[in-house]
């Protein structure tokens, strides 16, 4: 399939894990997923942070080196060219992992927060990049900071994800990588965009629950069919 960028005006990129896949970070969901072999009761909410806060910040820490490890990959590149080529692109991701800002995506909004950056829940956010937290405390008040992501259990951030819903809702181009859908409010995305007559294509090895809301499917990975999706010939 060839999507032709200059036939749409605003086009919004929807992204979950499986776009990370290839660049090695595992899924959350599946085979090897990360809630298979984690327990999220346990590593990934307000309750077990107020629990054990070391051992969340511990694990979360064990995530972010094992981004590190990883880098962005051609399917990463591609989006950033169509960014580059086209005037109105929105990545919208349900991911933390930072691997479209790495590989020079400008406008991200991010669904689920940032393992880069920690929240002290009385004085904001600060970023925290790198392998080891530089803090782990409060300058401010001494409390513990939680990393900025969106746990189970905790409300999205509503500013967010009005920003997302915009952009989706506005677009007459959806094309979705590498997402189970299941989460709220990754379901939702294609019947908004749908409503304003977008086109929606879904990227995804596997049939997923809310594939029959999309249009068009490619059942392939993201790094092998997104570098060969966009044919910019006339721009
Ligand atoms: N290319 C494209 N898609 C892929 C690839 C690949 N190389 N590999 C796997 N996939 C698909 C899988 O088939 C699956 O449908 O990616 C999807 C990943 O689904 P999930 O693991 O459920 O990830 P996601 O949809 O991002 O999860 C949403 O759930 O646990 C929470 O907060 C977490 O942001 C996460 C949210």
């Amino acid at each position: 399939m060839t999507l032709y960028p200059a036939e749409y005006t605003r086009i919004v990129v929807f992204t979950g894990a499986g776009m990370s896949a290839e660049s090695g970070v595992p899924t959350y969901r599946g085979r090897g997923g990360t809630w298979e072999r984690y327990q999220w009761e346990e590593y990934a909410c307000q309750e077990a942070f107020e629990r054990d806060p070391e051992g969340v910040l511990r694990f979360h820490a064990l995530r972010r080196q094992a981004v590190l490890q990883c880098k962005p990959h051609a399917g990463h590149e591609a989006i950033v060219q169509l960014e580059k080529n086209h005037g109105s692109v929105t990545v919208v991701t349900q991911n933390i992992d930072g691997m479209h800002q790495r590989a020079g995506s400008r406008n991200v909004i991010e669904l689920h927060g940032s393992l880069w950056r920690l929240r002290c829940p009385d004085h904001g956010v600060i970023d925290d990049v790198g392998e080891r937290y530089t803090t782990d405390h409060c300058d401010r008040c001494g409390g513990w900071l939680r990393p900025d992501i969106v746990w189970f259990c905790d409300n999205l951030d509503e500013a967010v994800v009005d920003r997302a819903l915009t952009a989706i809702s506005s677009c007459d181009l959806l094309v979705s990588i590498g997402t189970s859908g299941v989460v709220w409010p990754a379901a939702g995305f294609p019947v908004a965009a749908r409503e304003n007559g977008a086109q929606c294509v879904e990227i995804n090895p596997e049939e997923t629950d809310m594939s029959y809301l999309y249009e068009t499917a490619i059942r392939e990975p993201a790094a092998l069919c997104l570098p060969n999706l966009f044919d910019y010939k006339l721009l």
